[in-house]
C-alpha cells in the first residue's frame, strides 16, 4: 500500500433540488454535508449507515454520475470534482461499479461473453481472440467457467449474476472498484461466498475498494478502515476491528445493536439492556447541533447548540462526538478508556 491517498474526498457536500411545488420555491436536500474519507492503494474502506444516510451520494459522486455541489475528489492525482459529469476514458477505466441489483445493471440481451468483452473491445487494442481468452480467465476468477459464457444473465442466480458483475468490474484491471450494497440483495451464505470473493480479489490484484453496506458486521472483516455515515455527516471513522470491536460514537453503537445475534441467550441480554435505555425521540434533521442529538442516550446541552468536530480516539480513528471532546466531565466511565490521550 502507497502512502498517498488514491482517492480522497475533502468536504463533499451534494445537495438534490425537489421539484418546484406549485410556485413554490425549490427546497434543497443535502444528502452528504462535508464528508471527508480517504482510501490509499490496496485498501478496502467500508462506508456503513442506515437508509437514507447519503453513502448512494457520495458513491455517485466519486464515479461522475452526480455532482458535487462544494468540496473536492482527488483519485489518482487527478481532481475529479473539476471534471464535467463524464470522466475522460483513462480515468474511467480505472474507477469501477458494481451496484446492488445485478439484474438491473447486467444487459439482458447480451451474452456473459458479450458484457465481459465489451469494455475491452472500447478501451483496449486486444484481437478478438485476446478478448475471448481474457473472458475466460475473467469467469474463472470469480469461480465461474468457460462454459458460462454463452449464456445470458437471466440463466444465472442472484450470487452468479454478482460475478458476473464483479467479473466485468475486473475486466479493465481498475485501481478503484466502488460497490454499493453488492451483496444486499442475496441471501446469507452467498453474502458470504462474495464477500470472500472480493476479499481474494483484493488479496491477489492490490484493488482498493469503496465498500458500501448497512451492515457494519457483514464488511468488517474485508475493510481495513470502516467510516459510519448518519444523516449526511461521517459521523465515526477509524481501523475496521477498533470500530467494529468498540465503537465510540452513539449512533455506531446503535448500528451495532441492530444487527440481530445469532446466539439467542445474547440477543436476549440486548434486549432486556434496550428496554432500560432512555426512550430517544424519532430521527430529526438537525438545524443546528449534533445530527444524532434527538435519538442519542448520551446527549448532552452542549450537542443542541453546537456541531461536534472529529476528535481522535484511543485505539484509531475519529468520532464526532462531544463525548470525546477535551476536558469532557460527562464522559461514562466505561468510555474514558477511548479517549486519546
Ligand atoms: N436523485 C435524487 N433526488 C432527490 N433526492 C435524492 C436523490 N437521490 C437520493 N436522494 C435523497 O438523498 C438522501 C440520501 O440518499 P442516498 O441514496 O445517498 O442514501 P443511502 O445511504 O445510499 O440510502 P440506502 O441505504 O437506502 O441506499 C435521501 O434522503 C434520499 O431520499
Ligand atoms: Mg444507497
Amino acid at each position: 500500500m502507497s502512502d498517498k491517498p488514491l482517492l480522497e474526498i475533502d468536504d463533499l457536500w451534494v445537495t438534490y433540488w425537489g421539484r418546484p411545488n406549485f410556485g413554490l420555491k425549490r427546497k434543497p436536500l443535502h444528502a452528504v454535508k462535508g464528508a471527508n474519507l480517504s482510501l490509499r492503494s490496496g485498501e478496502t474502506l467500508g462506508l456503513v449507515g442506515e437508509s437514507g444516510s447519503g453513502k448512494s451520494s457520495i458513491a455517485n459522486t466519486v464515479l461522475g454520475l452526480v455532482p458535487a455541489t462544494s468540496g473536492s475528489i482527488h483519485f489518482a492525482g487527478n481532481e475529479l470534482t473539476r471534471m464535467k459529469t463524464r470522466y475522460p476514458s483513462a480515468i474511467r477505466n480505472q474507477i469501477q461499479a458494481v451496484f446492488q441489483d445485478p439484474y438491473s445493471s447486467l444487459n439482458p440481451s447480451m451474452t456473459v461473453e458479450d458484457i465481459l468483452t465489451e469494455p475491452l473491445r472500447v478501451h483496449t487494442a486486444l484481437s478478438s481472440n485476446e478478448r475471448r481468452a481474457r473472458a475466460i480467465e475473467l469467469v474463472k476468477l470469480v469461480s465461474l467457467s468457460e462454459e458460462h459464457l454463452g449464456r445470458h444473465p437471466h440463466q444465472f442466480s442472484g450470487g452468479q449474476r454478482q460475478r458476473i458483475a464483479i467479473a466485468s468490474a475486473l475486466a479493465l484491471n481498475p485501481k478503484l472498484i466502488v460497490l454499493d450494497e453488492p451483496v444486499s440483495a442475496l441471501d446469507v451464505s452467498t453474502q458470504n461466498q462474495i464477500i470472500n470473493l472480493l476479499h481474494e480479489r483484493r488479496e491477489a490484484s492490490g484493488i482498493a475498494y469503496l465498500l458500501i453496506a448497512h451492515d457494519l458486521a457483514l464488511v468488517h472483516h474485508i475493510s481495513d478502515r470502516i467510516a459510519v455515515m448518519y444523516l449526511g455527516h461521517i459521523v465515526e471513522e477509524g481501523p475496521s476491528e477498533r470500530v467494529y470491536k468498540s465503537p465510540a460514537h452513539p449512533y455506531t453503537k446503535a448500528l451495532l445493536d441492530a444487527v440481530p445475534l445469532l446466539d439467542p441467550e445474547a440477543q436476549r441480554r440486548r434486549r432486556a439492556a434496550r428496554k432500560k435505555a432512555p426512550i430517544v425521540e424519532a430521527p430529526r434533521v438537525a438545524a443546528t447541533g449534533c445530527p444524532y442529538r434527538n435519538r442519542c442516550p448520551s446527549a448532552m446541552p452542549r450537542c443542541q447548540a453546537e456541531m461536534p468536530t472529529p476528535y481522535s480516539i484511543a485505539g484509531g480513528g475519529t468520532a464526532s462526538c462531544f463525548l470525546f471532546a477535551e476536558g469532557e466531565r460527562s464522559l461514562p466511565d466505561e468510555l474514558k478508556r477511548w479517549v486519546a490521550p
